[in-house]
């Protein structure tokens, strides 16, 4: 059975007890409402690792003003069920006036890759990522944390801050989960109408023709992303918050193809906002 802990010091006694023993520990950071992308975290958690803690808390600081903070989805007894099936040794899963003072005034700014893209139509958003997860990893010191290649961003912004700031764990980054269908699992998916679900479809459509072209020659960016962006104008329900290629490491901007780019999206379906991205070139 999962261990559910609340407070951070109790986290981090049980888990120097663990490593004491000389137990190694996996982290998977999430903000819950699990579906079988968090799980594919956990089983990678699982394999490597003798004891595996997986994070459910909606973290207020990486929402900004009128994005969906108070009505993102929760099931905290759906999530337990879900992580006793995959053996999990604990669920820390803290109150946020627990995890941040009231008078927190210390914040980590990646201020590099944190600037395009998501960061850039969600200011701050990287900022309050950052201050979590590095949040979590004094809290749970583990030997590895796993994050998807659904946020592909996050994953390389906080890959630097490990590295920049010399915290003592191993980043592993995991496959992007999709549906039978493409769309790319998200507890925001929940957010969709059928209509919507369906209109959805296009973001991963729109990468796969994306790599399609890549694969029979076509290099240029600006020509890539007329297809990418045609693509996805066609549906009145879909409304564009970037459609972008960049380089697959640093996210600079591209003009030609030549080593691994990624193209990332961002589209309002709706009201609902869903990233994707693929990786080409590779
Ligand atoms: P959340 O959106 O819950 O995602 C938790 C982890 O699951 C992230 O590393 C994310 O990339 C991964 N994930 C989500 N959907 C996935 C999919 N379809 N395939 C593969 N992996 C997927 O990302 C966050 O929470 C938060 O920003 C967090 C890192 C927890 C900090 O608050």
């Amino acid at each position: 059975m999962v261990t559910i802990v609340r407070e951070a010091r109790e986290m981090s006694s049980l888990l120097t007890q663990r490593r004491r023993r000389g137990q190694t520990i996996g982290l998977v950071p999430t903000m819950g409402y699990l579906h079988e992308g968090h799980l594919s975290l956990v089983r990678s958690s699982r394999m490597e690792n003798d004891v595996s803690v997986v994070s459910l808390f909606v973290n207020p600081l990486q929402f900004g003003p009128g994005e969906d903070l108070s009505r993102y989805p929760r099931n905290e007894a759906r999530d337990r069920e879900l992580l006793d099936g995959e053996g999990v040794d604990f669920l820390f899963a803290p109150a946020a006036e627990t995890l941040y003072a009231p008078d927190h005034s210390t914040f980590v700014d990646e201020a590099a890759l944190s600037l395009p893209l998501c960061g850039a139509s969600r200011p701050g958003h990287f900022r309050g990522v950052c201050t979590v997860v590095l949040k979590l990893f004094n809290i749970v010191g583990p030997d590895r944390a796993y994050f998807g290649m659904k946020d592909y961003q996050q994953l390389q912004v906080i890959r630097r801050m490990v590295r920049d700031l010399s915290v003592p764990v191993t980043i592993r980054g995991c496959p992007l989960v999709r549906e039978p269908d493409g769309l790319a699992l998200s507890s925001r998916n929940t957010y969709l109408s059928p209509q919507e679900r369906t209109s959805a479809l296009a973001l991963s459509s729109a990468l796969e023709a994306t790599a399609r072209a890549y694969a029979d020659g076509e290099r240029s960016v600006p020509a890539l992303l007329e297809g990418l962006r045609g693509r996805l104008t066609r549906d009145p329900l879909l409304q564009i918050d970037y459609a972008e290629i960049r380089d697959a490491e640093s996210l600079e901007a591209l003009d030609v193809v030549e080593a691994p780019a990624v193209v990332a999206l961002a589209v309002r379906v709706g009201k609902t906002r869903l990233i994707d991205n693929a990786v080409i070139g590779g």
